[in-house]
């Protein structure tokens, strides 16, 4: 794995400074045969760019969020499956595809919540399966060729989200987010901020308000640095104070992204998204989910069947501070993730348009345009 660090990085052509929007979140290093992802846990304050060539370490780069955001672990995995693809030794399909599967596995095992992840792994599956016949070389290449599909397909879906949500508002609103479903959990635009750009774009004005995201500020340190560096007016605010914004009525609406949507549209999203959605319903606020249908996963039913990961103690005693804030032997609780239940959601924008309630029949329309 090599580093670059944003100051060995070069400068915009017409020198210009780079601001963060400028790198990619995730891309292929065509050269190097890389993964090549900007280190999250080091922003804002440093923009390093890791060059990551190792299974291990691109499982690594998921789990210690690195790189982080539904759709950007999915991209993560496709380029990481290629790449492992690539180093296979096998002379026939039945090796080349159990040692395949084995790396898939692997791979899937870093995160449980985000769907993306085994989304976008079974779609490389797909092509192996769908490449039986072929040469282990035209499998490798048809992965390549998908890896990057997947890719532009994140800007594409992200920007369509973008379009619709921005039918939801109007210049000057006052636009509340919950962790990061920024351009740095996707490649570009985001999903939850997709219509803050485009709104942003086309001289909207918005007063955007960013809860900070307790345990790992998500958004103190990515959200609010990624939309400030595209010149929007970003307040910060701790979790416990979006009730009283909304009181004040300084919310006119609320996006959030998500790791998984349920078939009833019960969502998976950072953990604190629950207790803004429920704020959200007292003060009259929209709640709106963004969401990929890649995000969309019709086989789980409720939120009840959706994995919840739980992460390390640490994150909440001692990351962040000096010393320790908690004491020695105290259980510390920390999911990762909370369920939305679909009752406190007004909609959930996709590319194909707004779901409305209830769910599991507006689901099925945007998967019939999408077919
Ligand atoms: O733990 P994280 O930082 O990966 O959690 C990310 C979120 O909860 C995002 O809101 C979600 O993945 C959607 S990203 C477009």
């Amino acid at each position: 794995m090599s580093v670059l660090t944003g100051d060995n990085i070069a400068k915009k052509k017409d020198g210009s400074e780079l601001t963060i929007l400028d790198y990619d979140t995730v891309n292929l290093d065509e050269e190097k045969h890389a993964l090549v992802i900007i280190d999250q846990t080091k922003l804002p304050n440093r923009i390093e760019i890791l060059s990551i060539t190792s299974q291990e370490d691109i499982w690594d780069a998921i789990y210690l969020l690195k790189v982080r955001g539904a759709p950007a672990i999915g991209v993560t995995a496709a380029i990481g499956i290629y790449l492992a693809a690539r180093e296979i030794k096998a002379d026939d399909f039945d090796t080349f595809y159990t040692a395949f599967r084995k790396a898939s596995d692997y791979l899937n095992s870093s995160r449980p919540t985000a769907v993306n992840l085994s989304w976008a792994l079974k779609r490389m599956e797909d092509v192996v399966l769908a490449h039986k016949e072929a040469g282990i070389p035209e499998i490798v290449e048809a992965l390549h060729r998908e890896a990057l599909h997947i890719r532009q397909e994140d800007i594409d879906v992200c920007r369509e989200i973008g379009r619709h949500g921005l039918s939801l508002i109007k210049p000057g609103d006052g636009l509340l987010t919950h962790c990061n479903a920024g351009q740095l959990a996707t490649v570009r635009y985001g999903t939850a901020t997709a219509p803050m750009y485009l709104g942003h774009e086309q001289g909207y004005n918005f007063k955007i308000y960013c809860d900070e995201t307790r345990p790992l500020l998500q958004g103190a340190r990515l959200t609010s640095f990624e939309l400030k560096s595209a010149g929007m007016d970003v307040t910060v605010l701790c979790d416990n104070m979006s009730a009283s914004l909304m009181r004040e009525g300084k919310v006119d609406a609320i996006f959030v992204g998500c790791d998984r949507v349920a078939g009833n549209g019960d969502t998976a999203n950072k953990i604190g998204t629950s207790m803004v959605a429920l704020a959200a319903k007292r003060y009259g606020v929209p709640f709106y989910v963004c969401a990929p249908t890649s995000t969309i996963d019709l086989e789980t039913k409720t939120g009840a069947d959706i994995v919840i990961e739980q992460r390390k103690a640490e994150e909440v005693t001692s990351m962040w501070y000096k010393e320790p804030m908690v004491a020695d032997g105290i259980k510390v609780y920390n999911p990762a993730f909370d369920v939305t239940d679909h009752d406190l959601i007004t909609g959930i924008v996709t590319e194909y348009g707004i779901a409305y309630p209830p769910y599991d029949q507006s689901f099925r329309e945007i998967f019939l345009k999408k077919a």
